[in-house]
């Protein structure tokens, strides 16, 4: 194999770690996802072609190897600590007497860092030379679990340090302490792609990120949006920062994700008081439901790290920090009814009616019981008095019955016979965890087809109501009808003037130029939500397409299962559907995925400057015309301003190192002719 190849392979792992570092963790992505995808079919190209350039960094490497017998353990290189809590003010101000006596008089007024105690799960990892070679459980402190292929999948997760060629060197040997957890965000959408694909979802996000993480098939893990924040240093055998303000400000150079709430609290002069701290601890308590993740409370950090260790450790706790615990979002009321409500899909969701009761200054009267398999696994009765717990933003949810105060009157709660809103028989496909109505006129499933559909394609003024209104008119068998709507139809409905009418009508006829893979998305196909509807529309840029592929060669699209790609077929199977795709199509919606080719006169690569090195498969001069003649510019050497460097056969050293310096990015001359869409 030559050098090029192995240097670009190399240049490309760098830069694909680097962009999906820009993308996952920082939110701020440098290239199009298209782009991205790009550089990654060049790299797994390159690996097929030649596997010994595969390296454990390698970022083809995220996708899960293979499923684990079980997990080997790991000894930890120093004690994997937990925290001592305090529950109010005065524990906390008693905490700090406490160390203060121990504190000799000389010592500088102490400065403190508070950080959200993530309620995730603890990881530790080791990294050899800025490699990840190992990455652990906690266990119980001492010896934890070999889970290094379900952490390599974590996208925030550095497989190689620094993650910014720009960012500090670290020490041959480091050792990370984190917690891995899932974003409130992630944890909802995660739930709902379980739902549709007709599996159990997550009580909360703690059960999803320990569930996906001890996962003995990583390919599993891959595809749950596990997220990474780190916050300390198990060990290391170099210069590390002193202070933990410091020693976050340097994991996050090295790449590691940091949250946006952390706090600093400089040492007053001659006080050492924590009153600011217990101030801004209050805050965050109030807060705390808008943060992004779960967090069970706030570790305040003595911020000098030698004076932490100095202080040393009680069972198993440091005495240099302290755990403030939030209050228990939780409650006991009575379950005093379930009601049953219908899905767009058909599915039966079951929720709790509760004695009212207050949480967290919310008053929660009902509450998400997830499934009946989730009620039979708990013993859910009606008339028991249950646990109620809220998290995050989340919806209440029953975490279970308190068995002891049974007196005998409790009924169990069965899935109903007949669909509650239309009374056709409840199937529960084998296997399965939902219970069905497929009744497909269910006006119940329709009014939820219609808001998902008006949702997905950003049709304004269409909210539950007007989708009642319209259902119980019969004015809409499906979403659509939406396009068949008239201005008369309208009026007669209540609560309809002349402008609402118009104002909404207008928003659908809008709604006509969205594109293909939000038109797929809009279905309602069970399993294709927006996300798998972009897979999809890639591998099958038309309606067509898709209609008519068979069911493995739907799955084996990546990312698309074998269930998905039935709920596919079974969907076109339907008349009622296709007689849907019909009429979308007459209404003018995109079926078709927009043609890549280019437009005469258009410039697709405006406000771009390349650079050009080594030898192309055209007259150089030619190249350099059809970028001029698609908008583009081309440069004599790289600078800050250049935006690719294209290499061809044979490359010149010196543009090369500079757009390395530079961290410009690279394009092949192919790259270049699919980034323009054509070629000269
Ligand atoms: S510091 C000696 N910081 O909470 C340092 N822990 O009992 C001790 N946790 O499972 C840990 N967020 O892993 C620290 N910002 C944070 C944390 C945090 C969550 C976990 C920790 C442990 C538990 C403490």
């Amino acid at each position: 194999m030559d050098q090029v190849t192995v240097l670009r392979a190399a240049k490309l792992r760098e830069e694909i770690n680097y962009h999906n570092y820009r993308y996952h963790t920082l939110d701020s992505p440098l290239i199009s996802d298209a782009q991205f995808d790009a550089l990654v079919d060049e790299l797994r190209a390159l690996e097929i072609a030649h596997p010994e350039l595969i390296t454990p960094d390698s970022p083809t490497q995220r996708i899960g190897g293979a499923p684990a017998e079980g997990f080997a353990k790991v000894e930890h290189p120093a004690p994997i600590l937990s925290l001592d809590k305090a529950s109010s003010r005065a524990e906390l101000l008693a905490w700090h007497t406490r160390i203060s006596k121990l504190l000799s008089e000389d010592v500088p007024p102490l400065a403190y860092t508070v950080e959200p105690k993530f309620d995730g799960l603890t990881v530790v990892l080791h990294y050899r030379q800025g490699q990840l070679v190992l990455g652990a459980t906690r266990g119980d402190g001492l010896v934890g679990e070999d889970i290094t292929a379900n952490l390599r999948t974590v996208k925030t997760l550095p497989l190689r340090i620094p993650v910014d060629p720009d960012g500090p060197q670290p020490p041959p040997y480091l050792v990370v302490r984190g917690e891995v957890l899932i974003l409130l965000k992630d944890f909802d959408a995660l739930n709902t792609r379980l739902i549709e694909a007709g599996e159990s979802p997550f009580a909360n996000p703690r059960n999803a990120a320990a569930g996906s993480l001890r996962q003995l098939d990583p390919a599993i893990t891959a595809r749950r949006p596990l997220h990474l924040y780190a916050y300390s240093i198990v060990t290391a055998d170099g210069p590390v920062p002193e202070t933990q303000q410091e020693t976050l400000a340097y994991l996050r150079a090295l790449g590691f994700a940091q949250p946006d709430e952390i706090a600093f609290f400089q040492g007053g002069a001659g006080d050492r008081r924590l009153d600011a701290v217990a101030d801004y601890c209050e805050q965050m308590i109030a807060r705390r439901n808008t943060l992004p993740y779960e967090a069970d409370g706030l570790v305040i950090k003595i911020d000098d790290l030698a004076t932490q260790a100095a202080l040393g450790v009680v069972g198993g706790r440091p005495r240099g920090a302290v755990a403030y615990k939030f209050p228990a979002q939780e409650a006991t009321t009575t379950l005093v009814d379930v009601e049953f409500s219908v899905g767009r899909t058909g599915v039966i969701t079951p929720t709790a009616l509760l004695d009212p009761v207050p949480i967290a200054g919310v008053t929660v009267s009902r509450a998400s019981l997830h499934n009946f398999d989730f009620i039979a696994e708990r013993d859910i009765r009606i008339g028991d008095r249950v646990l109620v717990k809220r998290a995050g933003d989340v919806i209440p949810y029953v975490e279970g019955p308190v068995v002891d105060v049974r007196d005998g009157s409790q009924r169990i709660i069965e899935p109903p016979g007949v669909c509650p809103a239309c009374g056709d028989p409840i199937v529960h496909p084998e296997g399965e965890i939902a219970y069905y109505c497929i009744n497909a006129a269910c006006p119940a499933q329709l009014v939820q087809k219609l808001t998902y559909f008006t949702h997905v394609l950003d049709i304004e003024g269409l909210g539950e109501r007007t989708a009642v209104q319209l259902v119980e008119q019969r004015l809409v068998e499906d979403p659509a009808d939406l396009y068949f709507l008239t201005k008369e139809a309208l009026l007669m409905l209540e609560g309809f003037a002349d402008k609402k009418a118009d104002n909404l009508l207008n928003a659908i006829a809008q709604a006509k130029d969205r594109p293909f893979d939000r038109v797929l998305a809009a279905l309602g196909i069970r399993g294709v939500g927006v996300t798998v509807a972009q897979v999809l529309a890639e591998a099958f840029p038309t309606l067509g397409a898709l209609a008519e592929a068979p069911a493995e060669v739907i799955a084996s699209v990546e990312g698309i299962g074998p269930i998905t790609a039935q709920n596919i077929l079974t969907w076109f199977a339907h008349v009622h559907n296709r007689a849907m795709v019909e009429k979308l199509r007459q209404a003018g919606l995109k079926l078709a995925a927009e043609s890549k080719a280019v437009v005469v006169g258009e410039q697709p690569l405006a406000d771009l400057t390349f650079v050009i090195t080594g030898a192309l498969s055209r007259p150089r001069d030619d190249v350099k015309a059809w970028i001029a003649s698609l908008g583009g510019k081309v440069a004599g050497s790289v600078s800050q301003k250049t935006s690719y460097l294209v290499v061809g056969a044979d490359p010149g050293g010196s543009k090369y190192n500079r757009a390395q310096e530079l961290n410009t990015p690279l394009l092949t001359e192919e790259q270049l002719y699919a980034l323009a869409g054509s070629h000269p």
